[in-house]
């Protein structure tokens, strides 16, 4: 749990840290938001990140509450006045208060709010282990490269993979391909050794793990390529994985009752994890 909360200008105990009942993030979803995940004191990725809330903005025709330099000083002074090492930052700006009413309001004022947290090393079995996935019908809207507060069916998608005892749910197109996790990108690792992830199209967040994991396994001289998998091909997979800025790199060991490989990591996966630790601890605030 965070202890200070930046709330529209005001940094605020976490225990009187509100918003109106108008905001439009509330009754709309109508509201944008980033994790950015923090190593050793420093954001990780920091500029991707921000880069793509201003395209989440953008596309939503949400002004920006602040500059780029005035946000950044807000996300530090977060992070220092929760004392964090490691752990996540959470930004949310919504378009306004507003009576309720679809369409937009005058003259929005965006509502901004951002706290830090520390965040418990991941449990050993997961690196050593892997995580059960399971698969549900992709029933979101079209524009899930906007990372927008509306988040239902992930949040329904996550909640029947606790349920069915697994860690995440990778959403499936009506096509049979898989599009990415409720919280994560998806990736395979072909019998052939072809590493394998969705292009970025309007039907998956363009994740900025994905991205940097996608760098790394090029230097890593893996071959990557960015075209649709489908369940069939996933399950019959020689590795799987999932990523986020929570999840790091995370091996997938099973799918609904398929066992990936030789129901361990595998070593691709293994190793891309490893760089995905290095580069965070080292690079953390690039
Ligand atoms: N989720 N796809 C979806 C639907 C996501 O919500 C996320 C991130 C990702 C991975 O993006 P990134 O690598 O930039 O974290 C992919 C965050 C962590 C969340 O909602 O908590």
């Amino acid at each position: 749990m965070p202890r200070v909360v930046y709330v529209n200008g005001r940094y605020v105990p976490y225990r009187s840290a509100t918003v109106h009942v108008d905001d439009r993030a509330y009754t709309f979803a109508d509201g944008v938001y980033e994790v950015v995940l923090i190593a050793g004191g420093e954001l990780v990725d920091e500029g991707p990140h921000l880069d793509r809330l201003d395209r989440s903005l953008r596309e939503l025709r949400i002004k920006a509450p602040m500059s780029r330099q005035a946000l950044r000083a807000v996300l530090r002074e977060v992070i220092r006045q929760n004392r964090v090492r490691d752990g996540l930052v959470y930004l949310q700006m919504s378009r306004a208060v507003a009576p309720r009413d679809h369409p937009f309001p005058a003259d929005p004022t965006t509502q901004f709010v951002a706290w830090a947290k520390t965040l418990a090393p991941q449990p050993r079995a997961f690196a050593e282990d892997g995580v059960r996935t399971i698969t549900l019908p992709d029933n979101r809207w079209g524009r899930c490269d906007i990372k927008s507060t509306a988040l239902l069916p992930n949040v329904l998608a996550k909640q029947a993979a606790r349920e069915a005892g697994a860690y995440e749910a990778l959403f499936v197109d009506k096509d049979g391909f898989i599009t990415e996790g409720s919280s994560t990108n998806a990736w395979i690792i072909t019998p052939a050794g072809e590493l394998v992830t969705r292009a970025t199209d309007p039907g998956i967040l363009a994740g900025i793990t994905r991205r940097t994991v996608a760098a790394l396994a090029r230097e890593e001289g893996l071959k990557l390529v960015e075209r649709k998998f489908s369940v069939a091909e996933a399950k019959a997979a020689r590795e799987a994985f999932i990523t986020s800025a929570s999840s790091l790199v995370l091996p997938v060991t099973q799918i609904d009752d398929q066992v990936i490989g030789n129901g361990k990591p595998g070593s691709a996966t293994s190793r891309l994890r490893q760089r995905y630790i290095r580069y965070m601890d080292g690079k953390g605030g690039a």
